[in-house]
């Protein structure tokens, strides 16, 4: 795609996005996503204070290598003990959950065990490997949604500020604010109208900066995309060419282009996908727009 389009293209889904922001109307969106079953909420915050489930399949995932790594070094016994120790830990989870019971078969675990005892390492690798395809069928359907609803952090629980207005925002909020003053520069310089640019370009800068110090919200230490140096040097060069007497649109055009690619696009197919997979995760299928 060439990155003009891509870059019309994020200017006119954000304008939907404003124009349903804008209009006042409440509008119910119903969504259709996979779901989890409801007993897992019990072993994740808030109803639990530690991921249990999480922690489960790590305490599951630590005897099934080590099993398979024991054989490969042909020590059988330790193999078996690991086993055992799996296949304690398999049980009592197929026990957590009672819509998942059936996804944790037995059979396939007692064949691993009986060729162990075999000492026969292909059976032994054949077998690991259909235990390893039950442990699979669940991720491929059920890891991406729990990764969602129970690890991501919400994004619209962050306390923010917007910077221009003084007033406590959501991050959706935020965003939409952004989106607005980052296209009307473009506009205003199109109209003729390079004072209104220089505001807009002001409280773009702003929101800009806002957003960046929210990112320490999440993450503990700085992060190399999307708000560094190289995305700051473009708006602050997009300042410079707004300050000249006569101004280069094309040059401010190319500069927003290049800060709407590598940052917002950038970004959002890093967080997006968490952020909404999130919220249609949530008790609420239905949405107000604000
Ligand atoms: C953390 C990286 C990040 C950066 C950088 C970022 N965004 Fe976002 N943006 C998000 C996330 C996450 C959402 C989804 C928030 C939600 O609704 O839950 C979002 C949503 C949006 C929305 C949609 C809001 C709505 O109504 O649903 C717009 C518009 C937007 N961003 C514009 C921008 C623009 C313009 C830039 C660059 C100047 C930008 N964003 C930079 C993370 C980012
Ligand atoms: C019935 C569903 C189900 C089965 C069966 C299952 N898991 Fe999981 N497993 C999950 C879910 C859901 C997650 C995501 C948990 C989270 O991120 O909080 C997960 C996460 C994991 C993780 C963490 C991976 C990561 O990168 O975050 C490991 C390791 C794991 N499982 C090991 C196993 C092993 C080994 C087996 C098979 C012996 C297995 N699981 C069987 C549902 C299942
Ligand atoms: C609501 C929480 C949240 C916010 C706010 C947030 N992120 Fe993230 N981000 C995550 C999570 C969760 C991951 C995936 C795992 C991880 O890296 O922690 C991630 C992944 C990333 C990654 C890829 C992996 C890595 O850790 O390097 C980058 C880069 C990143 N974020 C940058 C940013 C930047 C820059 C901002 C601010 C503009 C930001 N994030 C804001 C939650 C957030």
């Amino acid at each position: 795609m060439k990155l003009h389009a891509v870059v019309v293209a994020l200017v006119c889904v954000a304008g939907i996005f404003l124009i349903l922001a804008c209009s006042g109307t409440e509008k119910e969106v119903m969504h259709s996503y996979p779901s989890l079953p409801a007993s897992l909420d019990q072993y994740y915050p808030p109803q639990s204070p530690e991921p249990v489930w999480f922690l489960a399949m790590l305490g599951m995932a630590q005897p099934f290598s080590a099993s398979v790594a024991d054989a490969v070094e042909t020590d059988f016994e330790n193999s078996l003990k690991d086993f055992e120790a799996f296949k304690q830990a398999y049980l009592d989870n197929s026990k957590k959950v009672p819509e998942w019971t059936e996804r944790f078969p037995t059979e396939p675990i007692d064949r691993f065990g009986e060729a162990i005892s075999s000492k026969d390492i292909s059976r032994i690798m054949a077998e690991a490997d259909s235990v390893g395809m039950v442990c699979h069928d669940c991720h491929v359907q059920n890891m991406v949604l729990a990764q969602q609803k129970y690890r991501w952090p919400n994004f619209d629980e962050i306390g923010l500020t917007d910077p221009i207005t003084e007033q406590d925002v959501t991050w959706t909020n935020l965003m939409r604010m952004m989106e607005s003053s980052y296209t009307a520069i473009g506009i205003d310089l199109t109209q003729g109208q390079s004072d209104q640019a220089r505001n807009q370009f002001q409280a773009f800068n702003a929101r800009f900066n806002a957003v960046s110090v929210a990112c320490m919200t999440c993450h503990e230490t700085g992060r190399y995309y999307f708000v560094s140096n190289d995305i700051t040097d473009m708006i602050n060069q997009i300042g410079t060419e707004l300050d000249r007497p006569t101004i280069d649109v094309e040059k401010v055009n190319g500069l927003l282009q290049n800060v709407g690619m590598e940052s917002c696009i950038k970004c959002h197919m890093v967080h997006v996908p968490s952020a909404y997979g999130k919220q249609l995760l949530s008790s609420h299928r239905t949405e107000k727009f604000q």
